[in-house]
């Protein structure tokens, strides 16, 4: 097998849900207002999906796009991954949901579950496939229908998610240096601090934890807020020496879409605030979507140019978190 060294991004899509679900809208439905949710988190609205849409469909309309974008057919993928923390279902995975609605025959399929880091897990799993040579084209996707185990009666958590989809196609080959080294970290011992309890095989389904409330999403706030600052800080520096990359060189930096305030105390740390992009006024937090819809974003306004150095950084739940450096090589 020959070793591939540069795996490109050579397409990117997004897509969200019609329904738009403003500040103004939640004052209706929680104890909360505007400028409460403005100040503390950046956001204004975020975009919810229709009962009859699941993840793998949000994720579909993210993949049609990014394969229009890369000129690619969809029997050309030979690997497809979706970075979710709301399947379709337990399973199959909505990996292969998207496969069948795309068509893309020839790609074999899979699930990766680091909640608001997964788009990022995703990538870096692709691109090592990709440049060891075991595949050539991989589409990777962050999809989330956050509106269905959020608790719509807690206001200090149903006002910061969204829902929405990303979309990444990555080839071997391109100008440049590709997408480079990436570094990631997990730490399980924190895992209470943000997560769905309920559900799963710890606290299966039934009347009784339905009635505790278990199948929605439960965090700690501050906690949360402190640690992504600092890992999210942490990871891009790690992955600068990683990639012998300065900080000086990178033209644009895309972070996990949490929170203005994680965003801006990133920014201030890094001396980076006239190169960090954000969507999160837009959208909330759309978990292992918010990434990729921001890089397809990034790419589509035309903020990234042919031959920009990005750097990327999420945090989520697990803790999961993570940095990499990528070679923009679109026009
Ligand atoms: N509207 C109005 N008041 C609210 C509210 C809302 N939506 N949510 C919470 N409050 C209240 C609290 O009840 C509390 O009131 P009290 O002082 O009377 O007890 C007060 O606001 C402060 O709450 P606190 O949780 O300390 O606020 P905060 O400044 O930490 O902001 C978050 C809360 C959730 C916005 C902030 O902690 C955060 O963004 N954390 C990170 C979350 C995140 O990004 N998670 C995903 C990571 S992938």
């Amino acid at each position: 097998m020959q070793s591939i060294r540069t795996v490109s991004i050579i397409g990117t899509g997004s897509y969200v849900p019609e329904k738009v679900l403003t500040n103004h809208d939640l004052e209706k439905i929680v104890d909360t207002t505007d400028e409460w949710i403005h100040s503390r988190t950046g956001m204004r609205e975020r975009h919810i999906a229709s009962p009859d849409q699941a993840t793998s469909d949000l994720g579909t309309e993210a993949a049609k796009v990014a394969l229009i974008d890369a000129g690619i057919d969809a029997e050309e993928l030979d690997l497809i991954i979706v970075a979710t923390l709301s399947p379709d279902m337990f399973f199959p995975s909505t990996a292969c949901f998207v496969q069948d609605k795309i068509g893309a025959k020839n790609a074999f399929c899979y699930d990766l579950g680091a909640a608001c880091s997964g788009f990022l897990f995703a990538l870096d799993a692709a691109k090592n496939q990709i440049a060891c040579g075991a595949v050539k084209t991989a589409l990777v996707i962050g999809a989330e229908k956050m509106s269905t185990f959020i608790d719509w009666k807690d206001r200090g958590t149903c006002i910061l998610f969204g829902d929405g989809a990303g979309a990444a196609v990555l080839q071997a080959g391109g100008e440049g240096r590709g997408i480079m080294q990436s570094v990631m970290g997990s730490d399980g011992s924190l895992a209470d601090l943000l997560w769905t309890p309920g559900g799963g095989s710890r606290n299966p389904i039934s009347h009784e934890m339905i009635d505790q409330g278990m199948q929605y999403l439960k965090m700690k706030g501050r906690d949360v807020f402190k640690y992504a600052v600092n890992r999210m800080t942490e990871s891009v520096i790690q992955a600068l020496e990683k990639n012998e990359v300065s900080v000086d060189e990178i033209k644009c930096f895309i972070p996990h879409q949490a929170n203005i305030r994680i965003i801006d105390a990133i920014a201030k740390r890094l001396n980076i605030a006239d190169r960090i992009y954000t969507n999160v006024e837009k959208y909330a937090n759309t978990s292992s979507a918010a990434l990729a819809m921001a890089l397809d974003e990034a790419a589509k306004d035309g903020t990234l140019k042919k031959g920009d150095l990005v750097a990327m950084t999420v945090f989520g739940g697990g803790f999961t978190w993570g940095a990499n450096v990528l070679e923009w090589s679109k026009s």
